[in-house]
């Protein structure tokens, strides 16, 4: 995956935890710093290894780095100057939802190689739908789930996300039922 997002997980672990926990899982992950270029593809395999590494460094199982990575995410890419495409996308979560794969196009206009993932919104009732998700990758339900409750701080409103079915289990795509508040 892109720098950007190893460059995500590093800012999370060193303002969440530590810098020396940080150096160790940089360590361990056996990633090299061309990994943190921000506009550089590189092997999901490293992307991967750096989550191992946290999950052990800071004894924590892989799904809560994967949650508090997407919860992270929203605030760090506004930070990062993507806020005009996340205000782009939507003012509310259901319009949001709908548009992210809009955004993703967007956001591959300038990350040529990206290999986003896909969303759709099924069901769509007064608070709450369906969301279907798609990906070439396997293992990333909790960064949805995260992502998810992340989209909630930002549009201020109280989300229960509940995994109806997994990718592991269809082979085809995890299905996530939504309630919003
Ligand atoms: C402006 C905001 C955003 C930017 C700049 C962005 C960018 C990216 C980038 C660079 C990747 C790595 C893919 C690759 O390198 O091939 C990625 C993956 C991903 N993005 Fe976004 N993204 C944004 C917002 C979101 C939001 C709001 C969601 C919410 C659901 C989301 C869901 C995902 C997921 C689940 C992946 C993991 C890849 C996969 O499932 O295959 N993204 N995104």
């Amino acid at each position: 995956m892109y720098g950007l997002i190893n460059i995500a997980i590093r800012d999370l672990v060193k303002s969440k935890f530590s810098e020396q926990q940080w150096d160790q899982i940089f360590k361990q992950s056996g990633a090299t710093d061309a990994a943190f270029i921000r506009m550089c593809p590189g092997d999901d395999a490293t992307t991967y290894a750096l989550v191992g590494a946290a999950s052990d460094v800071l004894g924590l199982p892989a799904s809560e780095i994967l949650q508090a990575f997407g919860e992270y995410w929203t605030e760090f890419t506004a930070d990062e100057g993507y806020g005009p495409l996340l205000d782009a996308a939507g003012s509310t979560l259901p319009e949001f939802l709908q548009n992210l794969d809009q955004l993703h196009t967007r956001v591959g206009m300038m990350y040529p190689d990206l290999k986003p993932p896909s969303f759709v919104c099924s069901e769509i009732a007064e608070g709450s739908l369906m969301l279907h998700y798609k990906s070439g990758r396997d293992g990333l339900d909790d960064l949805v789930i995260g992502l998810l409750r992340g989209l909630g701080r930002r549009f201020k409103i109280d989300v229960k996300i509940e995994q109806v079915s997994s990718k592991e289990d269809t082979g085809l795509e995890s299905v996530f039922h939504v309630n919003w508040s």
